[in-house]
């Protein structure tokens, strides 16, 4: 990772017009991801992944709550599509779940090394600009990646239809994010 910063130039987005773009579609994601749990959770909420289900959820629920309080304090709107991922993201859950617990699991380890890489590639572009609001996107992939690896734990892996899953949970996560940026 280079520590030098980009260097600007002239018709270049204002810094903070690209920090509202980012909290917009970090909210956004935040906000799916507690559908995604909780279309999981209506399936499999007597299951054996349960707990750990749950517990994944709450912190989504955390995850939000921040990213709803930074949207306030710099007044940036959420993104038009935030009706969308509540449906998109609650049938996601659900339908993963319907397939099986591993299939379930299956799906947030794909959710997660998508998102792994977005705040990664963020906690890269905002370099020194905002400090606190790096400091907030490196804490919360940490939680992504523990998420990943507990997913991993349950068995993700030997889901049946594995790597259709994930390529598909994938290319969706990425639109998702594509679309949350510019609207
Ligand atoms: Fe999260
Ligand atoms: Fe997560």
């Amino acid at each position: 990772m280079s520590e030098e910063r980009p260097r600007r130039l002239p018709g270049d987005r204002q810094p903070a017009e690209e920090i509202a773009r980012m909290l917009r579609v970090d909210h956004a994601g935040e906000y799916g991801a507690t559908r995604i749990y909780q279309g999981q959770l209506d399936v499999l909420g007597r299951s054996r992944a349960a707990g750990e289900i749950r517990r994944m959820a709450e912190t989504e629920k955390g995850h939000l709550a921040r990213f709803e309080e930074l949207l306030r304090e710099r007044r940036v709107r959420p993104t038009l599509f935030y009706p969308l991922w509540s449906v998109a993201g609650y049938a996601l859950g659900a339908a993963t779940a319907l397939l099986g617990e591993r299939a379930a699991m299956a799906c947030t380890v794909a959710v997660e090394e998508v998102i792994d890489e977005h705040y990664q590639r963020q906690a890269e572009q905002l370099g020194e600009e905002d400090p606190a609001l790096r400091e907030t996107i490196l804490s919360f992939r940490a939680d992504e990646i523990a998420h990943r690896d507990l997913a991993i734990a349950q068995g993700a892996g030997e889901s049946s239809g594995y790597d259709l899953i994930s390529a598909v949970v994938k290319t969706g996560s990425r639109l998702a994010i594509w679309l949350s940026t510019r609207l």
